[in-house]
């Protein structure tokens, strides 16, 4: 995820782009960087590591002058860490053409292979897959000498998910864009037009708006507005008007970060699988050296705190059912500090959104000494834990704000059965069409869980019906067990509710003395489908509670009716293979937590005492 945005007008393009981009800084904050075509006519960029504030610092009126055209990025790597050079804008055709990309080109490499056959003097600056955009459009601009028409014939070629600006000192006052799978729309102003990731980027210069379609391009000048589709035919744009205040517009509408986030979900899974499998086949180019390695490991070990750990959990059951090797999840502290036994048969996987959770961090440096082969699930690229670690697997989530984890949740999970079926492939532990299979349902899984979603106007209502409880607790079993686990951390760390997740079968053994008339009770339900289907145990986990007056509220697939008799309220989700069903039914809990909490009056985003990324032990 990065922001964009594009400005032609009069000559102030560079406030305007800067002001942008600390709206959009919230969609990735790891570099940043402007181009501007000059009033002196010449094409100039200016781009730094870090966040914006010390690109602001670098630029003055004398080395950059300000022009009427420009465009600028903030950046959360994907290809490639947050360095200068990695840095947006990126540039071709001998530096007279700059451009800016948001999101993944899946087949770079190959096209990098064919720009290198056909133009051998090209030279790369940078590891990124966008810098191949910016040279393929660059001699596409030397034979059609127009940046729409260049930038046309270069997004046929394109696979995977971009929003890309371009703009030529040859052609001052144009600014192009096209989007396929990631955000871009278009502000409307009196002689002077935008282009942004989303209305952010412009809110305090226009409250008129355009939407782009998918597979769309759009030119924009101080006072013409055109869009066309990839094969030049006219699009009809609707415009629309923008009714948030600028503060609102960098939650995209949305009360709080972490509602935007929740929302976010099914994209950020979505990213996270994107270019990670060929022919049915997963495949993850950061581990691309370490078959023989992975071949030959005999165990692994699974470390991560809050969230993190409760992923892993799910990560364990998927990796020890498709590879058949033993898998242990542990807390990051507990680990470091207990003197575990670790050779170099072991992997030891850390899970961290940050990459900067010191607990975690301690551990991996400990894993590595002994000797145990380490690889990082994290979703900050170039953060000290992917670093130190002996490869990393990227999540695409984009930045969290919210300090409470949602996204990346659901993110690490599908990173984590990614790899869980790469594994498989390397150890020969699953049929090839039953491999592929998985790897559909896990693909299917973000539209699914965006059906999902949808039912957040009742989860908030039953949100504030709750808002005076005093305890609530979560069972489930199996896969449905970490999500009781989450389900609880979410309600404890939003609305400071004492919560309790627990294991359905447990129950019995000691909790169930908790249970008294009225006490709210929330069951993931497995599905009852399929043979040795967990879910007529469950149902009978909740028949104990209800006898003894239990208020339940239960997570079920759609259509289970025999759980109906017992519920007091059913959220429901999708018909999905028990492994998949985890990111589904944990999304209901978390709306849950963030609008009990929001019922109380709370701070969802930074709730009391606690950080995003603790870099204490
Ligand atoms: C903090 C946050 C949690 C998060 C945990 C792990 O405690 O409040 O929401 O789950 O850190 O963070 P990490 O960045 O390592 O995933």
């Amino acid at each position: 995820m990065c922001g964009i945005v594009g400005y032609v007008g009069t000559d102030h393009s560079v406030e305007v782009l800067l002001g942008g981009l600390r709206r959009l800084e919230y969609r990735g904050y790891d570099s940043a960087g402007v181009a501007v075509i000059g009033i002196d006519g010449a094409l100039r960029t200016r781009k730094h590591a870090g966040k914006l504030q010390i690109l602001v610092d670098d630029l003055d009126e004398t080395a950059m002058p300000n022009g009427s055209t420009g465009i600028g990025h903030t950046r959360w790597a994907t290809h490639g860490g947050p360095t200068d050079e990695n840095a947006h804008p990126h540039l071709g055709d001998g530096g007279k053409l700059a451009l800016i990309h948001n999101g993944i080109i899946e087949n770079f490499a190959e096209l990098k292979a064919e720009l290198l056959a056909d133009h051998p003097e090209t030279v790369f600056t940078s590891e990124t897959d966008s810098e191949v955009a910016a040279h393929l459009v660059g001699y596409a601009f030397r034979e059609t000498h127009d940046v729409t028409e260049a930038l046309r014939s270069v997004v046929a070629k394109l696979h995977g998910a971009f929003t890309l600006l371009a703009m030529h000192q040859d052609q001052p006052g144009t600014v192009v864009g096209a989007r396929r799978n990631s955000p871009l729309v278009i502000g409307l102003g009196d002689g002077e037009n935008f282009l942004g990731s989303d209305v952010a980027a412009f809110v305090e210069h226009t409250r008129r708006a355009m939407a782009i379609g998918q597979d769309q391009l759009v030119t924009i000048t101080a006072d013409s507005i055109t869009v066309t589709d990839f094969d030049g035919n006219p699009v009809d744009s609707e415009e629309f008007e923008i009714t948030w205040d600028a503060a609102a517009a960098e939650k995209g509408g949305w009360s709080s970060f972490m509602a935007k986030e929740i929302s976010e979900e099914p994209e950020a899974i979505a990213n996270t699988l994107l270019g990670r499998s060929v022919d049915g086949e997963v495949r993850l180019p950061e581990l691309e050296d370490d078959d023989e390695r992975l071949a030959g490991i005999e165990r692994i070990v699974i470390l991560g705190c809050g969230t993190a750990s409760y992923s892993g959990m799910l990560g364990k059951y998927a990796i020890e059912k498709w590879a058949r090797i033993p898998v242990e999840v542990e807390l990051s502290h507990e680990f470091r500090y207990r003197d575990p036994v670790l050779d170099a048969k072991t992997l030891v996987i850390s899970i961290s959104q940050s990459g900067e959770t010191m607990d975690t961090l301690m551990a991996v440096q400990y894993a590595k000494k002994a000797g145990a082969h380490t690889i990082s699930v994290c979703n900050t690229q170039g953060a000290t834990i992917a670093r130190e670690s002996d490869a990393v697997i990227y999540t695409h989530a984009g930045p969290e704000v919210a300090v409470a984890s949602t996204k990346a949740f659901v993110a690490q999970v599908a990173a984590l059965y990614l790899f869980g079926l790469h594994l498989a492939r390397v150890r020969g532990t699953l049929d090839p069409a039953e491999s592929a299979g998985l790897l559909e349902e896990l693909k299917a899984v973000p539209e699914q869980l965006a059906t999902v979603l949808e039912q957040h106007d009742r989860i908030r209502e039953l949100a504030h019906w709750m808002a005076d409880s005093r305890a609530v607790l979560f069972l489930g079993r199996h896969v449905g067990f970490p999500v009781a686990l989450e389900g609880a951390l979410k309600l404890k760390e939003l609305a400071y509710i004492h919560a309790e997740g627990f294991a359905a079968a447990e129950l019995k053994h000691g909790p169930i003395a908790l249970i008294e008339p009225g006490q709210p009770v929330f069951v993931i339900v497995p599905s009852p489908r399929g043979k040795g289907s967990l879910h007529p145990k469950v149902v009978s986990n909740i028949q104990e509670i209800k006898a003894r007056g239990a208020r339940v509220l239960v997570i079920a697939e759609a259509g289970d009716a025999a759980v109906l008799p017992y519920a007091d309220e059913v959220f429901t989700i999708p018909l999905a293979s028990t492994m998949f069903e985890p990111m589904l039914a944990v999304a209901p809990l978390q709306i849950f937590a963030m609008e009990l909490a929001a019922a109380k009056g709370l701070d969802v985003d930074q709730p009391r005492n606690l950080a995003k990324s603790v870099t204490v032990e």
